[in-house]
């Protein structure tokens, strides 16, 4: 973050019906470089503007988390060069942005199973989680090396442990409990989730949590995703209902 602006709330906003609780799926990055002449990995760089963009206006605008998908367990699939090209890029950001974020009062959380990324960016995630954990202006959760299934799976694993060793009764077990298990325990399920570049599915994000959030999808590219149309995101997001399976 380079700038202590404050970002006004939009007047098409109400105030009283923000979401508590945006997420988003940044797709569309590869596609953007394509369309501009450049190697993809020129559009994680500007995809990552979008994202310091965003995290302001959730700050200013009274959007207690963010949380954004970075990296998928899929996407180790991708060239080892693009791969490794995205965890420096996470670990060089977060050491270039961390003192500003730190000062503009954004906790710093990470969704994700982390023993697979580089050490060095594992100690940089904790640095983040540490120096910033009694901030409180707005929650950043990054997903790294997340994937909703390995997520499920490991709170399954660690139900049945407590079982095994008697600590937990398996008649007991409900939602909440097994929500307390998964990475996202301290935070409110999504109120809005966003995809950009026009793709209709989840690709193993928060499978759980998504049960009954609002869906925005747009085929604007992130990189291009702006502030307006975030705004656009959340007033189309303020004429909703939702009836959570009710009348
Ligand atoms: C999203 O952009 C960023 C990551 C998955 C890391 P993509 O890299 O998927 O961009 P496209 O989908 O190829 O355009
Ligand atoms: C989803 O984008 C993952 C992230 C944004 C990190 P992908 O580009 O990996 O998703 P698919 O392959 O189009 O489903
Ligand atoms: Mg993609």
């Amino acid at each position: 973050m380079s700038t202590q602006l404050i970002t006004k709330l939009p007047a098409i906003l109400d105030p009283t019906k923000m979401p508590q609780h945006v997420a988003a799926i940044m797709d569309g990055n590869g596609r953007w470089a394509k369309q501009q002449g450049l190697p993809r990995i020129a559009g994680h760089q500007q995809g990552a503007k979008t994202v310091k963009s965003l995290l302001r206006c959730c700050k200013d605008w009274g959007i207690a988390n963010f949380t954004v998908y970075a990296f998928s367990t899929e996407n180790w699939g991708r060239p080892a060069a693009e791969v490794d090209f995205l965890m420096r890029l996470f670990e060089g950001l977060l050491d270039s942005e961390l003192s500003q974020m730190y000062a503009e009062g954004v906790r710093i959380r990470f969704l994700g199973d982390r023993s697979q990324v580089p050490i060095s960016l594992q100690k940089m995630m904790d640095r983040s989680t540490e120096k910033t954990r009694d901030n409180r202006a707005v929650t950043f959760n990054i997903a790294i090396n997340y994937g909703s299934r390995h997520e499920i799976l490991q709170a399954c694993k660690s139900i049945a442990t407590q079982a095994q060793l008697g600590t937990l009764d398996p008649h007991q077990i409900d939602e909440s409990i097994f929500a307390r298990h998964l990475d996202t325990h301290e935070l409110p399920d999504p109120d809005l989730l966003i995809r950009t570049s026009g793709e209709q599915r989840l690709s193993n994000f928060l499978l759980w949590q998504l049960a009954y959030t609002e869906l925005h999808i747009t085929n604007t590219l992130w990189p291009d995703f702006s502030n307006d149309e975030f705004t656009q995101a959340i007033a189309d997001y303020q004429q909703r209902h939702r009836r959570f399976g009710k009348v």
